[in-house]
């Protein structure tokens, strides 16, 4: 079992613009903890960094400052391609982030083989089977390629090649949201149930308040780069302090929030929402942007 913490992460781009370069701090002073067994969900909106997060910690972008530190139960710390191994990500776009000349047994299998988890193509083509069952994918699937496989397939499809090097942790971003609504509750139902029997650790990424209260134990607000608001789930929807937090659950209103009148016309003002503060459920009270992880405090 695998855990991650997030240290004060920030990431710099440098942006031209016209003749001059200028510095975008697309993430700023970001702490958590991934925990095995656990969800967090990251919320916010378009440009408030949350791919940028998502890509740091699947090592597809360099890291500005900050840390994020990933070790085994046995505080063993898990680097090189260990780290590759255990930390998979799952993209929005389930039509991109598969290769229409290879079928899905070769997406599949790549992985076992790169990582060295079989020995042989009759354990990999067994594996390959195994893990499209664990997704609810008949074995026929294999020899298909992508464009036959509707975007809810495909996405279980890349569900199943994240866990194939034996991923303990599971970065999701926004893997539903490009699904057709009827079948998105379908995919999160089966990562829930993924995590559960793997004790994966996973980072939930969406737009959508109400799934990530359904499927997440915490979430974090971020706004402008910033954690404005984190909690339980259920303390967060149900109990929105930061006006940010508000503005999005005004937009995604729940019949059991506790404050209704919070959603009765505009009451929070986009212009004053400032994200130099964080409001910490957990500690119940307002700190300054960002706390650090429960375990580093
Ligand atoms: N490679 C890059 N170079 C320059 N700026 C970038 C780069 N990648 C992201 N950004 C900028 O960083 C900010 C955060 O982008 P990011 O993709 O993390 O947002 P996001 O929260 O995932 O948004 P969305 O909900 O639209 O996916 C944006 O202002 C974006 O323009
Ligand atoms: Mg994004």
């Amino acid at each position: 079992m695998t855990s991650v913490t997030v240290n004060h992460l920030t990431k710099d781009f440098h942006v031209r613009k016209g003749l001059r370069r200028n510095t975008l701090r697309a993430v700023d002073d970001v702490s958590f903890e991934l925990l095995p067994g656990r969800t967090v969900a990251l919320v916010g909106e378009s440009g408030s960094g949350k791919s940028t997060i998502a890509r740091m910690l699947a090592k597809l972008e360099s890291v500005t400052s900050g840390s994020i530190d990933v070790r085994l139960e046995d505080g063993t710390p898990v680097v090189g391609s260990m780290y590759r191994r255990h930390v998979q990500m799952v993209f929005q776009d389930p039509f991109a982030s598969l290769n229409p000349f290879h079928s899905i047994e070769h997406h599949i299998a790549r992985p076992l083989q790169l990582h060295h988890r079989t020995r042989g193509a009759d354990e990999t083509r067994e594996r390959v089977r195994e893990l499209l069952d664990r997704v609810n994918l008949d074995e026929d699937f294999a020899e298909r390629r992508p464009h036959e496989l509707s975007g809810g397939q495909r996405q279980r499809v890349a569900i199943a090649r994240a866990l194939a090097p034996g991923a303990q942790v599971l970065v999701a971003d926004e893997p539903v949201s490009m699904l057709d609504v009827s079948i998105r509750l379908s995919v999160l139902n089966l990562m829930g149930r993924l995590q559960r029997e793997d004790h994966l650790a996973v980072l939930y990424i969406t737009h959508d308040l109400a799934t990530a209260r359904h499927f997440s134990d915490e979430i974090l607000v971020l706004y402008r780069g910033r954690v404005v608001e984190r909690g339980p789930s259920d303390a967060v929807i149900l109990d929105p302090h930061h006006d940010y937090t508000r503005l999005l659950a005004d937009a995604a209103p729940d019949p059991e929030r506790v404050d209704r009148r919070v959603t009765a016309g505009p009451v929070v003002d986009r212009a004053t929402i400032d994200n130099t503060t964080c409001y910490d459920h957990g500690l119940g009270a307002w700190v300054d942007a960002p706390a650090a992880p429960v375990g580093a405090r």
